[in-house]
């Protein structure tokens, strides 16, 4: 794309979802400042102007403006994807033939499958062989229109392991003109060598991940899989408070396969708790007066074939911030595309498409405390945005299984046709 601004013109909707930099709850969630016949103007990255055709054409800067005709067109911030497990090498097909099986995720997990599968070919990688793979997964998620990621480790499960995949994080971030934000999740699951002793594996998280991460500015989140058949809330309390202490900020998965208890986590502040298929109604009430984001990951279900999702309507309803991601991941959620993501969040949590989109924008950049730059299309923020064949917003969420994409830029590029660059051209240091 040219160095010159651009002009997005004759779009049949700009979804602008301004607004505050605050996470939308409730009502706001269904409001996504939509502006019909709308254009946008770009420069340098940033987003300079948004309104309609009439309004921004008059703009100096649109005069010599590259334009494109978003006729038939809607619009909108690049989808943030606020979680995502892109550091594996396989697919986990035995799994998912058990699962079709009648085998449960958890009775897979117990057996040695699961998450304990993927760590043999992580630990096996070079960290320019995982960088690879991590580019794949996020220029497939920009061919889905998503501009900003999540990644987390988490298959690797020994602190040499855990550093080459937050490694492999930056070296493929580095080739993706895309937002990358890293998390340390050294507790997945308690590896193989430590299945006995899990308070030791605990003690390698917290006295050898965490502060080399923190040393060696590798990851701004550290994650905890919270979880009956991985870390209790005492192991997980553990983990993020001294994730603090190094000055990382946190987040955790909860509340997917069991009830917990948010109290004690949300006293750290997490800035997700994410899942939450199980979360109390005492608990829906402690959110919704914290700034924590609840990241709903409804493909997950989908994928594990569960009836049971996360109960979306009542954390909306009761004023907590919802996010929506894909959870990419090779046990429960191999897929790149917030679009699907939207649709199932729609069908089977029953959010409005309005606000699957909300949750899929601007509470997934303030679940990555990047609502500053990210989310919505102000002037000022990053221009980050996705474009779709569509007369209305509502048929990003209708139509399924296929992809209505039809041009993404990130940081003012245009990252819809990214070159396949490969990572092992790069060179990395462990
Ligand atoms: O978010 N729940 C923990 N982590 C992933 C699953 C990872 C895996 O099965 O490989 C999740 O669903
Ligand atoms: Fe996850």
């Amino acid at each position: 794309m040219s160095s010159r601004p651009i002009l997005l013109t004759h779009a049949s909707q700009v979804l602008t979802l301004c607004g505050p930099e605050s996470p939308r709850r409730g009502l706001q969630m269904g409001d996504l400042g939509i502006v019909p016949d709308g254009a946008l103007l770009l420069d340098e990255g940033k987003i300079i102007a948004v309104g309609t055709t009439d309004d921004v054409a008059k703009h100096d800067l649109s005069l010599h403006a590259e334009e494109i005709d978003c006729r038939g067109k809607v619009v909108l911030p690049g989808f943030v994807d606020s979680h995502t497990h892109p550091v594996f090498t396989a697919p986990r097909l035995v799994d998912f033939e058990k699962r079709i099986a009648g085998a449960s995720y958890e009775e897979i997990a117990e057996a040695g499958g699961g998450i304990r599968s993927s760590i043999r070919g992580v630990r096996a990688a070079s960290v320019e062989q995982l960088a690879e793979h991590v580019l794949k997964a996020l220029q497939e998620m920009a061919a889905y229109g998503t501009t900003t990621v999540e990644a987390k480790s988490g298959y690797g499960l020994d602190l040499e392991s855990e550093l080459k995949s937050l490694y492999a994080i930056q070296l493929a971030s580095e080739s993706w003109s895309g937002t990358v934000v890293a998390t340390l999740l050294g507790a997945h699951v308690v590896p193989p060598e430590y299945r006995d002793n899990a308070e030791a594996y605990v003690d390698v998280v917290c006295e050898q991940m965490i502060p080399a991460v923190a040393e060696r500015k590798l990851a701004n989140y550290v994650d905890v899989f919270c979880e009956r058949g991985a870390f209790t809330l005492e192991q997980s309390m553990q983990i993020l408070q001294c994730a603090v202490a190094h000055g990382l900020k946190t987040r955790a998965h909860v509340c997917q396969l069991a009830a917990a208890e948010l109290g004690s986590l949300l006293k750290v502040h997490p800035a997700s708790l994410d899942h939450m298929d199980f979360v109390a109604d005492t608990d829906i009430a402690s959110l919704a007066h914290s700034d924590t984001i609840a990241t709903l990951l409804p493909a997950a279900n989908y994928f594990l074939g569960l009836d049971h999702f996360p109960p979306a309507r009542k954390l909306i309803e009761s004023g907590v911030a919802v996010a929506l991601a894909t959870d990419y991941n090779p046990g429960t959620s191999p897929t790149p595309s917030m679009q699907f993501v939207l649709s199932v969040a729609c069908t089977h949590m029953k959010m409005s498409p309005a606000e699957a989109i909300a949750a899929a924008t601007i509470n997934g950049a303030c679940a990555l405390g990047l609502q500053a730059r990210k989310g919505s299309l102000e002037p000022g923020k990053d221009a980050d945005i996705a474009i779709f064949t569509a007369e209305d917003y509502r048929e990003l969420a209708y139509w399924f299984g296929v992809n209505r994409w039809e041009r993404v830029i990130a940081a003012g590029q245009d990252i819809s046709k990214a070159p396949d660059v490969s990572c092992s051209a790069l060179s990395a240091e462990v």
